[in-house]
């Protein structure tokens, strides 16, 4: 066969990095008719009342350009809104910007702020889209693991992983996939790390109002002399229920929020003007929503965590996030993955293998599954998995 011209080839900037785990099991989900426990969207939407200032928007023409930074109500509500949880204090012209999900403000942050053999340590296992972007930032990736069972960040990993080319450390508390929230006591020991080290931590926060029971979820830039030096993600998508809108932003100071928008007037220039009105609305006027999405989602974590375990699974109870992790050691698989992929087939559901989130070897018997769906797609999840021959 002869070589496709050159000129269809990917760049090499995206060498190694395979298309989103996300969308060939979403894919399958569909071709198989299955119940898919695997992909982090809700199938409840958000307040109505919200999504009727989204409608008022459009039809009162707010269909051009916003500013840059994002819409002045929307800034002003999200400096409420830490303000309000959080006690942080943000001027909403110069350190906050509104970014197209939370998604461009990782790959904003990183395209601004990272240089060609910077080192950026994350945490193992990872959220996909930073990889993607560490990469094509010209940043190289220092994973840290979080083990299972407990899943908690050990302070002498983290310490060994800095190196003299270490810049920063990417962040995710509550942690996707292992729903781990970290405690203030392995906050400390990055705060420690970074401020040794002179590292700025980006932090991704868009599980921030998804904890349950006794957990807390403690912003990073709340810690003695970290603001100075933290850039805090998140989005309206996990806490209120509208994924597909993609309306985000980060804070901080002002140097940090500078660099975010730096390289977003080149990703997207501003996000989308009719959505802004809406989330400045849902941030002020439905401060509860949230929570009250979090009590139902513990519920239900509750139903999917109990059912795994009855079908043989070897559950972690989450403390935070959409999802749940199983080890599936004992059903005899050579991995996560090859389970996965026989599971439409075997029981009609489909979870998504940790095990893609990795670069060592940790995660090959790991397994996510998302609760953020109605009970009785859960329950109709379980009840084929219950009635399926799960072992290999
Ligand atoms: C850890 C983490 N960060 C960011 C995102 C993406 O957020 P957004 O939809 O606001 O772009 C997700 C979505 O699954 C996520 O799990």
């Amino acid at each position: 066969m002869p070589e496709p011209p050159h000129a269809h080839r990917l760049a090499h900037r995206l060498d190694g990095i395979p298309p989103t785990i996300f969308s060939q099991m979403s894919a399958l989900a569909v071709r198989t008719q299955s119940v898919n426990l695997g992909q982090g969207f809700p199938d409840v939407d958000g307040p109505p009342e919200v999504i009727a200032r989204a409608v008022a928007a459009l039809e009162a023409g707010q269909n051009q350009y916003a500013p840059g930074l994002g819409i002045p109500a929307l800034r002003q509500a999200v400096a409420r809104h830490q303000l309000r949880h959080y006690g942080i204090e943000l001027d909403p012209d110069s350190q906050v910007v509104v970014t197209t999900g939370c998604t461009e403000g990782i790959a904003a942050a990183l395209l601004g702020l990272v240089d060609p053999g910077d080192e950026v340590i994350v945490l193992e296992p990872y959220y996909d889209s930073y990889t993607a972007m560490i990469q094509m930032a010209g940043g190289v990736r220092r994973p840290v693991t979080l083990r299972a069972p407990s899943y908690r960040l050990d302070p002498d990993e983290l310490r060994a992983a800095v190196t003299p080319r270490t810049r920063f450390v990417l962040l995710n508390s509550p942690h996707n996939p292992t729903g781990t929230v970290l405690t203030r006591a392995e906050l400390q020991a990055v705060a420690d790390v970074a401020q040794e080290h002179d590292l700025v931590v980006i932090t991704d926060e868009v599980y921030e109002h998804l904890v349950y029971d006794e957990h807390e979820h403690v912003p990073l830039a709340t810690l003695p002399g970290m603001f100075e030096r933290t850039l805090s993600l998140s989005s309206a998508g996990k806490s209120y229920s509208f994924t597909g809108w993609k309306v985000g932003w980060a804070t901080g100071p002002a140097e940090l929020v500078g660099a975010v928008l730096a390289a977003k007037q080149w990703l997207t220039f501003t996000s989308g003007s009719p959505l802004q009105p809406a989330v400045a609305y849902a941030l002020d006027e439905e401060p509860d929503f949230p929570a009250q999405l979090a009590a139902g989602l513990r519920e239900r974590r509750d139903l999917l965590c109990a059912g795994l375990s009855a079908a043989g699974l070897d559950v972690r109870v989450p403390e935070g996030t959409y999802f749940a992790t199983t080890d599936i050691s004992a059903l005899g698989w050579p991995d996560g993955r090859s389970f996965c992929l026989a599971l439409p087939e075997r029981a009609g559901v489909v979870a998504i293998p940790t095990q893609v989130f990795y670069d060592s070897d940790e995660g090959r018997q790991l397994v996510r599954w998302a609760f953020c769906k109605e009970a009785e797609v859960i329950e109709e999840g379980l009840r084929r998995l219950s009635a399926a021959d799960l072992t290999a």
